[in-house]
């Protein structure tokens, strides 16, 4: 890791929201009297209600619950559009920049943003959706995301995304998981030049539903498609049915805006809760800090809506800060490898926002793609998902912010709302790796993993947790509260714990050095192990599989899976191929497996536990330092794998 460091250019410094001095007197302030602080920046957003309590959190491992903001009402949709109608009414909310360059991009300002989600609210209404349900929203990066979106927050039902590159059975799962009465899906999604069938699997994964769940369906390319009599209905025709007037709901500020499903070290996907009132003060606040948003600026954030990071940075943050904000259908290599670029010349975008995989890939194509275009309307850059290897980070800098833009490494996760740990572009110097400093009112801690005990040197390295709570943060796991206590605030008491590794520099700056439990990243996305083990499992010719990630130069990580095939079955290249395929199928392309290795025994302990830490070291081609393997069932079968080991690099 490379120790530079990169300050603020003065002139950025001077026109920011937050210099140096200014961050080190809000921070101070935000830790020494939070009550005050929030008070303050909880006024960011428009309340029906006022609040007159500002925060009610108890952290203690049995009695877990967090509050903000608790007796205010709002409405989120309102914040994000209604309240910006007198001032900025015809201004561009959204940019749409569609799969196919040649296909025009639309610009839809706030007005045209609220008599469509005014509709789309109507509709779900008519559709027998109230405050409280849940709606599914399965859909490609189209305009109609966002107005499902706002139009269910406008309404008061919960809103749950599935990623469009889910399968059928992981939709379903989650459509079950939380007992949704409708989704909303389109067609068929194109999206690098192919096109997804959104609205087949859909219906596949509704196949075995007893529940009746309804479909809302926009036609996005008009492919046909099979239609589920009484069950399903187009967007377009029940648009034109219903007045493009719909009063927000009244809404409490812990009543939960979405749920959004991820992955954890054990079980199945969880549903991350999140709820309206802190999550959008938050999120708006992070957003303008962060990336230095000022008005009239274009703001690109690549990532997808079915992540956490679209919801925060696409959708909630900019719309609530009455920011211009570019929502792009396709991929980062479609027609070819300047797509991104191409972008941010044609729309002028000055925040550009993306993950470091995207980096990496665009990385190897060469600078000529991006000397291509004109960037000069770029101030500043930002990453989230992965830690940043320094030689992306420079790349990064010097080819397409030509040493011009900062850049904010932003470490978060999907339970933390927005950003905890960043550099503020105007105050912070960045070092290439680091994610830098705690936003205001984010207290890091370091702990030892064995004992738990809090290490106060500044140099340190451990575990990351996070003393005390902020507004953005998860209030429960949707159905199963009990499990959001037992994942985040069991194992070290009185903290909210990460599942992060990281390390403090001696200028107390923190590096992420990636996940300390089975969960991996994969191209900035989340995967647990566990997942893809249960799908791989779940083939009949597989009698037990283990699940691994190890060093990948362009996804960060790669699934590398250890398989036990059923006796009698016989390990061929079409079978391995076969799998794949197969988990693909069960979950998504994300989880596809990149090397599978038949593996006839499993390292174990005597009492049957597989040994993961030995595991994980044949996958990275490190086997020279197994540790102690004495504890094994069968050491002979350590010396099998590595003799047979898939990653020799
Ligand atoms: C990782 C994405 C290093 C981390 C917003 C975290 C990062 C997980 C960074 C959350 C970063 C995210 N540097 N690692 N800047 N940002 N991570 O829930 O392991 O999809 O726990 O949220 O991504 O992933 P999630």
């Amino acid at each position: 890791m490379s120790d530079k460091t990169y300050p603020p250019a003065p002139e950025f410094a001077a026109n920011a929201h937050v210099d140096a001095a200014r961050y080190a007197e809000m921070y101070k302030a935000s830790i020494d009297d939070p009550e005050a602080f929030w008070a303050e920046h909880g006024k960011r957003i428009d309340w029906i209600k006022p609040f007159t309590r500002v925060k009610d959190v108890n952290y203690n491992f049995g009695d877990v619950s967090i509050k903000w903001f608790e007796d205010g009402t709002l409405n989120v949709a309102a914040n994000c559009i209604d309240r910006h109608l007198a001032t900025r009414g015809d201004q561009t909310a959204i940019i749409w920049e569609p799969d196919e360059p040649g296909d025009d991009a639309q610009h839809i300002t706030y007005k045209e943003l609220h008599a469509e989600v005014s509709k789309m609210a109507n509709v779900l209404k008519n559709l027998g959706i109230g405050k409280g349900d849940r709606v599914v929203i399965y859909l490609p990066m189209i305009p109609e995301a966002a107005y499902a979106m706002l139009a269910c927050a406008r309404i008061g039902a919960i809103h749950s995304i599935v990623f469009a590159g889910f399968s059928p059975d992981a939709l379903g799962a989650r459509v079950n998981g939380c007992d949704a009465k409708l989704v909303i899906t389109a067609d068929t999604a194109p999206r690098g030049g192919r096109r997804t069938k959104l609205k087949d699997n859909v219906n596949q994964a509704l196949l075995h539903d007893t529940t009746d769940v309804k479909c809302l369906v926009v036609q996005r390319t008009g492919d046909q498609i099979a239609w589920r009599r009484d069950l399903d209905f187009w967007w377009h025709e029940e648009a034109e049915k219903v007045s493009a007037d719909c009063p927000p709901e009244e809404m409490s500020a812990e009543d939960p805006l979405f749920i959004l499903y991820t992955s954890g070290s054990t079980g199945q996907p969880k549903g991350v809760v999140h709820t309206s009132g802190g999550y959008l003060v938050y999120a708006a606040m992070t957003h303008q800090y962060t990336f230095d948003y000022h008005d009239g600026d274009i703001f690109w954030c690549t990532a997808d809506v079915g992540w956490v990071t679209g919801h925060s940075y696409i959708i909630y943050g900019p719309l609530a800060n009455g920011a211009t904000t570019l929502m792009f259908e396709g991929v980062p290599t479609y027609p070819d490898a300047g797509r991104f670029w191409a972008v941010c010349e044609k729309h002028k975008v000055n925040q550009f926002y993306t993950a470091p995989t995207a980096i990496r890939a665009l990385m190897g194509q060469g600078n000529e793609f991006v000397e291509r275009y004109d960037l000069s309307d770029l101030k500043l850059l930002g990453t989230v998902g992965e830690p940043i290897n320094p030689e992306a980070w420079n790349w990064y800098n010097d080819v397409v912010g030509k040493g011009n833009c900062p850049i904010v490494d932003t470490w978060w996760q999907t339970e933390t709302g927005g950003h905890l740990i960043t550099p503020l572009p105007g105050a912070t110097a960045a070092k290439p790796g680091s994610a830098t400093l705690p936003f205001f009112g984010v207290q890091p801690v370091i702990l030892e993993t064995e004992s738990g005990k809090e290490i106060t040197t500044t140099e340190a390295e451990g575990v990351l947790c996070i003393k005390d709570s902020w507004p953005g943060q998860m209030r429960t796991v949707w159905g199963d509260h009990d499990r959001f206590q037992a994942t985040y605030f069991q194992q070290y008491k009185g903290y909210y714990f990460s599942g992060d590794g990281c390390r403090r520099d001696a200028d107390g700056y923190y590096w992420i050095t990636g996940r300390v439990d089975d969960v991996i990243n994969v191209s900035g996305h989340r995967m647990g192990t566990a997942e893809v083990e249960s799908a791989l499992v779940a083939h009949s010719k597989v009698a037990e599989a283990a699940v691994v990630g190890y060093p990948h130069d362009i996804k960060g990580q790669g699934i590398y899976a250890y398989v036990t095939l059923m006796s009698g079955e016989t390990p061929t290249e079409e079978l391995r191929k076969e799998l794949s395929d197969w988990v693909r199928q069960e979950i998504g392309p994300i989880a596809k497996p990149d090397l599978i290795q038949w593996s006839p025994g499993l390292p174990k302990t005597r009492s049957g536990k597989i040994m993961r830490r030995i595991l994980r070291k044949i996958a990275e081609n490190d086997y020279g330092s197994l540790g102690d393997t004495s504890t094994l069932a069968d050491p002979g079968v350590v010396d099998e794998l590595i003799e047979n080991r898939m990653n020799r690099g």
